[in-house]
């Protein structure tokens, strides 16, 4: 699984925020060790002045009292938090001056961290139990006498202490408002380019696969300046759509010149097949004089013409179709248009039988009338004329929630496997070999499933060829959307 990437506005921010720290820990480390530094500097030198405060002082009295403060320690200018230290010989005299300036004397444990300094006239960091650190300077006067002098390092400690946390909360400040400032500024940056990006969803959501297409669409104004990266896209996006439009628009309109075509030519055909028609179906009348071969030859001619007349009126009928053209809206009972349908097509085919079940109280919908008998009466034509003598044909129509479906279903051959995945296109028809078709049939034009297919999806309906085995019949069943009412 691949990390979930951030958004930019998270990204940005957490730079922002990374930048910040880094920088107030390199000046905050930087400024600490200066002022450190500084303030050790500071105590080094009133230590030398203190120990030089010290040698001054009178030695200590041999064998007196180790509570008394020592004379380097009771000198004047003696401050609290310094200690001092005499090894005389044997004898050692060390104490210290509290916070209060009150005289405590050193433990043996706190002398010998003291007396661990080498007397090099070097000041250095001693860590004195129960103290805390010093800064120590040990001498030896020229009697001999080594005189250790200390001075607490709390007051050093405690100031860069409170240094620390007065800058550590001067970074979080500065990161907490940083990352405030780069979330508004990302957030006010990037609404141009959700707005794009609302202009590229709605246009995506657009049916732009057929008829005619207003691509109205495009990034408001405001953000198609070139002088930002933003614009660049919003103007770019607007440059495509222009495309895109134009494109659109130019297939629509060579698809519209070929309806136009087809319905014109179709219509203009229908005249002179019409006369054509006519004086077969004169010359099959009145055949005297007329010789038998003649006779035959008319005969096809208005069989052919008959059977181009149907193809025309089909492809009329899917031109105006494919144009969208209106449909015609009013209430029908589809019952009545199945009992109809049923009847003639019996009327047609009597050696099938012909089976009905209908809702009693019929089914009303509002559909384009003409066109939902053809819808009928193809499908039909199509179990009465791909099947043999004997199948059983059913015709049922049943209403659902906000819907009525009209099965038809024979127990025939079935539809061949191989029309099955073009069997609503146009011009598709199985081999004519392989459906025994009665004598004197209608010719098959292959346009009779395209026909319903378009007028039940111009009603915003389906059909589909129900599942079935190949060899147990066909089932084709069509489902029309609307209000459905019983009329009793
Ligand atoms: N009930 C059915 N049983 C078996 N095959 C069918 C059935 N209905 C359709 N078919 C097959 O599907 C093909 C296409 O049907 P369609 O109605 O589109 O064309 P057609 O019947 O051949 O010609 P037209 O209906 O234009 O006169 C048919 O040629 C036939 O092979
Ligand atoms: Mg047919």
């Amino acid at each position: 699984m691949t990390p979930r990437r951030w958004t930019l506005r998270r990204r940005v921010t957490a730079l922002v925020i990374a930048l910040v720290a880094l920088v107030a820990a390199t000046m905050g480390t930087v400024s600490t060790y200066a002022l450190q530094g500084s303030l050790v500097d500071q105590l080094d030198e009133r230590l030398v002045a203190t120990s030089d405060r010290g040698m001054n002082a009178a030695r200590p009295p041999r064998g007196e009292d180790r509570d008394e403060p020592p004379p380097a320690l009771s000198v004047p200018g003696q401050g609290a938090g310094t200690l001092t230290l005499t090894v005389d010989g044997a004898q050692t005299v060390a104490g210290y001056l509290d916070d209060d300036g009150t005289f405590e004397p050193l433990t043996i444990e706190q002398q010998d961290a003291l007396t661990e300094a080498a007397a090099d006239g070097e000041v250095r960091t001693v860590a004195v139990p129960g103290l805390g650190d010093f800064r120590v300077l040990a001498r030896t006067d020229p009697d001999g006498v080594l005189l250790v002098t200390g001075l607490s390092l709390a007051d050093v400690q405690h100031t860069v202490r409170d240094y620390l946390l007065a800058e550590g909360a001067v970074a979080l400040a500065g990161m907490a408002l940083a990352a405030l400032g780069a979330g508004i500024l990302v957030r006010r940056e990037m609404r141009p380019l959700e707005r794009v990006a609302r202009t590229a969803t709605r246009v995506a959501e657009l049916p732009l696969h057929s008829g005619a297409v207003s691509l109205a669409e495009r990034v408001p104004e405001a953000d198609t300046d070139p002088a930002t990266e933003v614009g660049q896209v919003g103007a770019a996006l607007n440059r495509m759509l222009g495309h895109v439009e134009d494109a659109l628009a130019a297939r629509h309109d060579s698809e519209t010149q070929v309806r136009q075509f087809v319905a014109d030519a179709s219509h203009e055909l229908r005249t002179p097949l019409a006369s054509i028609r006519g004086y077969a179906e004169l010359v099959r009348r009145r055949p005297e004089g007329v010789p038998d071969e003649a006779q035959h030859a008319m005969a096809r001619v208005e069989s052919e013409s008959r059977r181009m007349t149907t193809l025309v009126e089909d492809m009329l009928l899917l031109a105006r179709l494919d144009a969208g053209r209106p449909l015609a809206r009013a209430e029908v009972d589809l019952v009545v248009l199945a009992v109809e349908a049923v009847a003639d097509a019996h009327a047609a085919s009597p050696a099938h039988r012909w089976r009905l079940d209908v809702p009693d109280d019929g089914a009303t919908v509002v559909v384009d009338e003409d066109r939902l008998r053809q819808v009928l009466v193809n499908l039909l034509a199509n179990a009465r004329v791909h099947t043999p003598a004997g199948t059983t044909v059913d015709l049922a129509v049943r209403r659902g929630a906000g819907s009525v479906v009209v099965e038809v279903r024979d127990d025939g051959p079935g539809v061949p496997d191989d029309l099955r995945p073009r069997l609503f296109q146009r011009f598709t028809r199985g081999d004519e070999g392989r459906t025994r078709r009665p004598a004197g049939a209608e010719p098959s034009t292959g346009l009779g499933l395209a026909i319903v297919d378009s007028v039940v999806r111009a009603h915003g309906g389906t059909i589909v060829l129900a599942e079935s085995k190949s060899g147990s019949g066909a089932a084709f069943v069509v489902t029309l959307p609307g209000a459905v009412s019983g009329s009793g």
